[in-house]
Formats: structure tokens, sequence, C-alpha cells
């Protein structure tokens, strides 16, 4: 047996204790929000038929060129792992007729990408999204941010920033895709061979490059929002003043992008300054999504709770602090002690008391050891002398002081 057989595969993780406490956390906190904004949740499968992902997120972008799990099931047909949340969502709309039409949704579960594995980079992650179905609406867009902002908040979230942009409307990309390829054709030359390439597939992309050199030349590149119409750009002003007025920090970003094809109208990204080079938290955008000839128009976004985690773990918070330890320990001394204090922990439990007890029959010290190591605060002690008379004695972990009460009457004692 080697050391991988005990691994999971690259890229993919375990989640246990005391890490999954912070998880528990989050999710809890994220339902109360969401429920504060009349969402439900929606569980769709992981694995869908392969068209629902490049249909939706577009055949030339990078999830669906590079990174989908795709394969072959028993019957021939092509099937992948989801690598996002939305395509299935609006399938799942779809499905369910007139009703969802103003769907509002969240959903919270892993997704699949066969990325290049690296820091804050996962191939099997997590993403907490929400999809509200409906007309281009700026008010809606900014509802979005400002339900983002507060989730983001809720888990104790402060160093993050919103950065807005408009990927216009469809009837503007001709406009903008001549736009850029006019504005960037005095330096094609000098672009990075990756661009240089985007110039003829997916020019906007330039926008987004990493590359110093690339970033350098754009500077000179006027915003993609003046080979816009009136109405994308005034869609964004609606969205940047409402969430001014709420008092939401957002920013424009005139280079953000975003890598999917199904976005139109307000695109954003939320980035934390503890990330390092993955540092985006969270993506959203507007969108527009044809499903069998019907067009799905709505607006979302998914937050990478692996992201969050790591930014509050940067931050100093300690997952195990957030455990809940028993409220009280049974320490029994011989079999019948033990028979006894094996059915008051099932009574105790069953009145709502979180209890500890071993099973195993263990020595007084080390009974006594492991509740110190639970983090009980009080433990109860039945040995046979204590059976006979019918008590028990309660102790206080905290200060080692003892007190013996009938067993009749141990719950009210240990309430009292
Ligand atoms: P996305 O920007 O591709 O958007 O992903 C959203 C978030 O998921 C990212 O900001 C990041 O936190 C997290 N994430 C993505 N890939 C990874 C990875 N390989 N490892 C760890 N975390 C990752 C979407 O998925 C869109 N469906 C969002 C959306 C919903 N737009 C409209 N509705």
């Amino acid at each position: 047996m080697s050391a991988s057989d005990f691994q999971p595969l690259q890229g993919m993780s375990d989640l246990g204790f005391p890490e999954i406490l912070l998880w528990q956390r989050l999710e809890a906190q994220a339902r109360d929000v969401l429920s504060s904004y009349g969402f439900q949740e929606v569980r769709t499968p992981v694995l869908e038929r392969t068209s629902v992902f490049v249909r939706s997120l577009g055949e030339g972008t990078d999830v669906v060129q590079k990174e989908m799990y795709t394969f072959e099931d028993r019957g021939g047909r092509s099937v992948s792992l989801r690598p996002e949340g939305t395509a299935g969502t609006i399938r799942h709309i779809c499905a369910g007729g007139p009703d969802l039409q103003d769907a509002r949704l969240f959903y919270f579960g892993p997704m699949f990408r066969c990325e290049r594995p690296q820091a804050g980079r996962k191939r099997q992650f997590h993403q907490l999204g929400v999809e509200v179905v409906g007309p281009a609406l700026a008010m809606a867009d900014a509802e979005c941010i400002a339900l983002q902002t507060d989730l983001l908040k809720a888990w104790g979230l402060v160093d993050f920033r919103v950065e807005v942009h408009t990927r216009g409307l469809p009837e503007d990309a001709v406009a903008v895709r001549d736009g850029l390829i006019g504005a960037l054709a005095p330096v094609r030359d000098r672009l990075c061979e990756d661009c240089r390439r985007r110039m003829d597939t997916h020019p906007l992309r330039i926008l987004d490059c990493k590359q110093e050199s690339c970033r350098a030349l754009l500077d000179g590149v006027p915003p993609i929002t003046s080979f816009m119409g009136e109405a994308a750009r005034t869609y964004l002003d609606q969205v940047l003043r409402l969430l001014e007025r709420s008092g939401i920090p957002a920013r424009l970003n005139p280079r953000l992008v975003r890598g999917l094809d199904y976005y139109l109208h307000t695109i954003w990204e939320v980035t934390h300054t503890a990330l390092g080079a993955q540092d985006a938290l969270a993506g959203g955008g507007r969108y527009r999504i044809s499903v069998g000839g019907r067009e799905v128009e709505g607006v979302g976004f998914a937050i990478g709770i692996e992201r969050v985690v790591a930014a509050l773990v940067q931050r100093g918070l300690d997952p195990a602090s957030l455990r809940v330890p028993p409220q009280v320990w049974l320490v029994a001394l011989g079999d019948a002690a033990r028979e006894e204090c094996f059915l008051l922990a099932h009574a105790l439990r069953s009145e709502g008391w979180r209890v500890g007890m071993d099973l195993a029959g263990r020595s007084m010290k080390a009974q006594m050891r492991a509740a110190h190591r639970a983090g009980a605060p009080l433990v109860v002690i039945r040995g046979e002398t204590e059976l006979q008379e019918g008590v028990a004695v309660i102790k206080s972990m905290a200060d080692g002081r003892e007190r013996r009460v009938p067993a009749s009457g141990l719950a009210a004692a240990l309430r009292a």
C-alpha cells in the first residue's frame, strides 16, 4: 500500500474536523441571509448531459474547451461533471414550466474543473450560487450584488473589493468586437501569443490578460463602453448608482470581462486581499441562456467556498474554536454503573442534553481525561456506592467542586 492509497485525487480534498465546522457555520449563516431575500434552495445533479454546459457557457470558453470532466456513460452518451451551477439551474427552471419564470433559487455544492491544481485552485471546489430569473432590470442586478455583499459580511469578511463592468447588449457585440480589434491593430505584434490568437477568436479576453506587457498596451485602448450603445451605458450607470445609494462600495473596472459567454449587461467580480494570485472570491452577472428554443434571462453569482474559508482562516479564525462541546460527561466505575450511565445518557439526550461518555470501561483517570479533552463543563460520576445510595456526584470541571444529588433529580440538578 502506498501513501497515495490514502489520498483523494489531485486537486480534490476530504473535508473533515475541524474545518468542516466552519463550512457548517458558513452554510447556516448563508441560509439565514438567503431566506431574508426570499430564496429557495435547488439541488441539481452533479452529472448532466454535456450539451447543458456547452450551449450555456459557450463552445469557445476555457471552461468548456479545457476544464470539463467529460466522458461517455455506459450508453455512449456524452456527460460532464458540472463545472458551475448556472447551466443546471436554468435547465431545471425550464423543466419546471412557467411557475419558475420568476424563480429566486440558490445552490450549495461541489463543482468540477480539471484545471492545473495550485494554491486556491481546486479540481473539486464548492460554490454557493444564486440565480434570479427575470428581464433586465438594473435593480435586480444591484439587489444581487447587495445580497452577495450581505453574505460576505455575515461570514465576517470585510476586506473584499467588488468590481463591476458591463458586457453590453447582444446588439453591441459586433461594434465592441470591431472597436476593440481596431484599437488594438496598431499594437497587435507586441501582444503576447495568446492575445494575438484572441484577436481572431475572443478579442474581449485580451482585456483581462495577466501579462504585464499586454496590460501596458491596453492603457491606450478606449473603454469598451465607448463602443456600446446608450442603453448599455445607462443600464450600467443605474446599477452603479443604486449600489452607491445602498452604501455598497463597488468600483467600475473597465477591464473586467468574465470568462463565460452567457453574460450580457452587468458583470462583476469580488476579490479579497488575503488570497494571493487566485484572489477571486466570487463572480456573477446578468445572462441570457437558450434552452430547447427558449431564452431564459436572469442574473446571479457564485461564491467559491474554499476561498472564503481560506480568507477567514488567513484572518485568524480557528475552525476548532467552533466546536460545540458536550454539556455533561458521564463517568462510571464498574459494569453496573456503566450500564446505568448508558441509560442515563440516553434519557438526558432525549431531553436535549449534549452528553458524552466512555463506553469501554476505562479507568476513572482516563474517563476524566476524556471529559477534559471533550471540553465538558460538568461531569457526573457514578460508582457502586452511588448506585446503592441512589445518588450521583456532579463535578464542575472549572473549579473541581462536587455535589451529591439524588439520581432521580439529576436532570433538574444539572439544569440548576
Ligand atoms: P466563476 O467566476 O467561474 O463563475 O466561479 C465563481 C467562483 O468560484 C470564483 O470566483 C471562485 O471563487 C470559485 N472558483 C472557480 N473555479 C475555482 C477553482 N478551480 N478552485 C476553487 N474555486 C474556484 C461561475 O461559476 C458562474 N456560474 C457564476 C454565475 C452565476 N454567474 C451568473 N450566475
